[in-house]
């Protein structure tokens, strides 16, 4: 693509050094904008096609100096977007694999199918290097699954899938956006507008001798009563999950429990196989009755069997972290959970016992 001078930020400090030729690759990261917007967070690797010398005097302030550039964009450097297809969840999961997370291809799927049209893959040179997966819950969206391959990183390739990501769920209503953040790339995020919530703790337990399950099915979820567990979720969580509930019940009803209070739910939790183990969560229960998170959490443990169990919780949900403390759990990793939009009023964390992953809330 060609690029008129004026499309580009008209004020840079160029490297003082630099001998610039028509036909080399300028690499523009040094460029001050007047405006610290988008463009500023791009790099633009430019081919220089001419340049005039006319404004710019090496002796005067450098940072003010106005430079006429003549410029090709290469098509080398500049990443393009598109939307994901099931094609790429191969590219996904080994993206995923190389990361260490514990999803499984099947679990990737799953996320790709509550929002096929909201996950995204970037290309350079049409080869795929990293994709942002997307989650709609009308005024509450969710993203995660970000990640972009090594030796294609600080290209600002996540920054544009990022903005991606954030356009498709703000026109699909959400005005707050949530993540859950690795801490040390966090000012990924601060850079986009996300601001800090609460730490999300990581933990996990090696169960080893599961106490004998109890026969009966009074802890059983059934098809009909999705619908229900899905509006005591939506008390605590503070958006519509019944996409997620569904999916997850669907393709793992054994692995579902709710406490019932007669016809009332207390609570529930649905647990999944993971690459490594099982992900315990969601998990969400009437924070006024700790014995039915207790007695939840116990009987999941007990369905798993011989595994390691992972779960990630709120920080600010001292009786769900004592819960599971006090099971034995141990802290291996803590997320930062963000924001963009404002805070979310309906939601209740005192409720939330454990996440359902960090791109599900
Ligand atoms: C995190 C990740 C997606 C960033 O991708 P990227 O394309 O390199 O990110 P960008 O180039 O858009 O980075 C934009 C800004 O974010 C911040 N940032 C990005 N990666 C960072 C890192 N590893 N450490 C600290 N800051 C980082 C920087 O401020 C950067 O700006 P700068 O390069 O001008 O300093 C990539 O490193 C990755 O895939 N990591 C492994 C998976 C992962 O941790 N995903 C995020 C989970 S929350």
């Amino acid at each position: 693509m060609q690029l008129a001078s004026t499309q580009l930020p008209r004020y840079f400090s160029p490297p003082v050094k630099t001998r610039y030729t028509v036909g080399m690759t300028v690499d523009l990261s040094f460029i001050i904008c007047e405006k610290i917007g988008a463009e500023s967070a791009l790099r633009y690797s430019l081919i220089l096609t001419s340049w005039n010398q006319g404004n710019f005097d090496r002796s005067r302030n450098q940072k003010n100096a106005y430079i006429k550039l003549n410029v090709l964009m290469t098509t080398m450097e500049s990443p393009f977007v598109r939307a994901l297809t099931e094609a790429d969840l191969e590219f996904a999961y080994k993206l995923n694999i190389g990361e260490r997370w514990n999803d499984r291809k099947e679990d990737l799927l799953r996320m790709y199918t509550y929002q096929p049209e909201g996950c995204f893959i970037a290309e350079v040179k049409k080869k795929p290097v990293g994709h942002v997966f997307t989650v709609s819950y009308g005024k509450l969206g969710w993203l995660g699954l970000l990640i972009v391959e090594a030796e294609y990183r600080r290209k600002g390739i996540a920054t544009q899938l990022m903005n991606k990501a954030i356009d498709y769920l703000s026109q699909h209503g959400a005005e707050t956006i949530k993540l859950e953040a690795a801490t040390h790339v966090s000012e990924l995020y601060r850079k986009l507008g996300f601001i800090d919530e609460y730490g999300s703790l990581r933990l996990s337990k090696t169960v080893k001798k599961p106490a004998p399950q109890k026969k009966g099915g009074s802890m059983a979820i059934t098809k009909e009563n999705i619908n229900k567990i899905a509006t005591f979720d939506k008390k605590y969580f503070g958006a519509d999950r019944t996409k997620v509930l569904t999916s997850l019940f669907t393709e793992n009803p054994q692995l579902c429990l709710a406490s019932y209070d007669k016809a009332t739910i207390e609570g529930y939790l649905m647990c999944r196989k993971a690459e490594n183990g099982y992900n315990l969560g969601l998990f969400v229960c009437n924070p006024e009755n700790t014995q039915t998170a207790k007695n939840l959490l116990q009987a999941g443990m007990n369905s798993l069997g011989n595994t390691t169990l992972y779960v990630g919780v709120p920080e600010t949900n001292k009786n769900a972290v004592d819960l599971l403390t006090g099971h034995g759990f141990t802290q291996y990793s803590r997320s930062i959970r963000m924001r963009l939009g404002p805070e979310l009023t309906n939601e209740k964390i005192r409720g939330i016992f454990a996440i359902g992953g960090p791109m599900k809330g």
